[in-house]
């Protein structure tokens, strides 16, 4: 998507020297844009842990260009033990977007049965290469099948502005281009159909005022930024005519993991029956799983994200400012889950199915 109007991805291949991998350090949005060069092991393993990267997509195709970095790295010896500790790192930063061990697992099919130092490394830069350009296509591909959504409730609201909330930042920004509750937006956009989203702040990380405001802002999209807990009101008074949001994992039958506070969303949706929509690539459908909120691991995070707020202050640079007491003790949970029951349909870039697994399993049959 643009950037002051310049084409970018969120990682990409330094030109110079495609051995460093560059990406938007998300840290300091919407205020600096800050580009950060990532060269080892450990730059990367720290960029999803700390946030510089974030969202399911975008967490998939970095963990596909960490396991580049390190085969590029690898010692001449003990080749096996070096890719399983490789592994056990880039596992170990985030647990609940399946993106991150789908993303492991195909860079550890791609370079399995090669042995020669050399091709492997190119076989690995060729796979990470894959996972990003078919992560742009999928959200593409999403954008075109939530389309039909949006443009059904533009006819029914006769050239009103259709009204869409989401959640935390299914955008561009948590995938490599496009994203994937937004990429119906832009399309709508792109077709001149009159929408307005209201962007929840996404309390304790702020991904949909920093992020989503942002790219909203800079595509010229009508929105409105609100506080977590207005969605319901807004759904009660009839301002709301359909919720769209991501997932960093999805159950066989149809259950979701999304940004804390997705579940609430959902239950103020199905009481106002509005419908509910979770856009996602395949790539974060855990096949294995069937009850999301007995199997789908939830992040818990530092208490210090809830306790702490951070963005620009009076003298204009970035702060972090303490909102409580010091001593009181917070949780963070990251996600939580959805059931299939309150979703009224997956957008995936096959097409729509309805949350259960008979629908999945017609659009993707090879997991039957
Ligand atoms: O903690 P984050 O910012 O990685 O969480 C991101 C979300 O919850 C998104 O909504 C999710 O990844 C789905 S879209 C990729």
């Amino acid at each position: 998507m643009k950037v002051n109007g310049r084409h970018y991805r969120t990682i990409w291949p330094k030109q110079a020297n495609p051995k460093i991998i560059e990406i938007i350090d998300q840290r300091y949005l919407p205020h600096k844009f800050v580009v950060e060069e990532l060269a080892s092991l450990d730059d990367f393993a720290a960029a999803i842990k700390d946030m510089h990267v974030r969202g399911a997509g975008l967490i998939g195709a970095t963990a596909g260009y960490a396991m580049y970095c390190a085969i590029l790295h690898a010692p001449q010896k003990n080749f096996k033990e070096y890719l399983d500790e490789t592994v056990c790192k880039i596992l170990d930063t985030r647990p609940t977007a399946k993106n991150l061990s789908w993303a492991v697992q195909r860079q550890l099919t791609a370079i399995n049965s090669i042995s020669d130092p050399e091709l492997r490394i190119q076989k690995a830069f060729e796979t990470a290469n894959l996972i990003a350009d078919e992560d742009v296509d999928f959200c593409r591909r999403i954008g075109e099948h939530g389309l039909h959504i949006i443009r059904d409730l533009s006819t029914l609201k006769d050239g009103e502005p259709v009204n869409i909330l989401t959640h935390c930042n299914a955008g561009w920004l948590a995938f490599v281009d496009h994203g994937s509750a937004t990429a119906p937006i832009y399309a709508a956009h792109r077709e001149n159909i009159p929408i307005h989203v209201w962007v929840d702040e996404t309390r304790p990380w702020n991904q949909g005022s920093k992020l989503t405001a942002w790219e909203l802002y800079q595509e010229n999209i009508n929105h409105t930024l609100i506080a977590d807990n207005t969605g319901g009101h807004l759904m009660q008074h009839g301002m709301v005519d359909l919720v769209i949001v991501g997932s960093d994992r999805t159950t066989r039958t149809g259950d979701v993991a999304n940004k804390i506070g997705t579940y609430l969303k959902a239950l103020a949706a199905k009481d106002n029956n509005i419908p509910f929509y979770v856009a996602l690539p395949s790539s974060t459908i855990d096949w294995e799983l069937r009850d999301g909120l007995r199997e789908i691991p939830i992040e818990s995070r530092s208490g210090d994200e809830v306790k702490f707020i951070s963005g620009l202050g009076d003298n204009n640079e970035l702060t972090r400012i303490l909102c409580g007491l010091s001593e009181t003790p917070a949780a963070n949970y990251a996600f939580d889950v959805t059931p299939a029951r309150l979703v009224s349909g997956i957008i995936t870039e096959r097409g729509i199915a309805a949350a259960n697994e008979e629908s999945l399993l017609q659009l993707f049959p090879e997991y039957v």
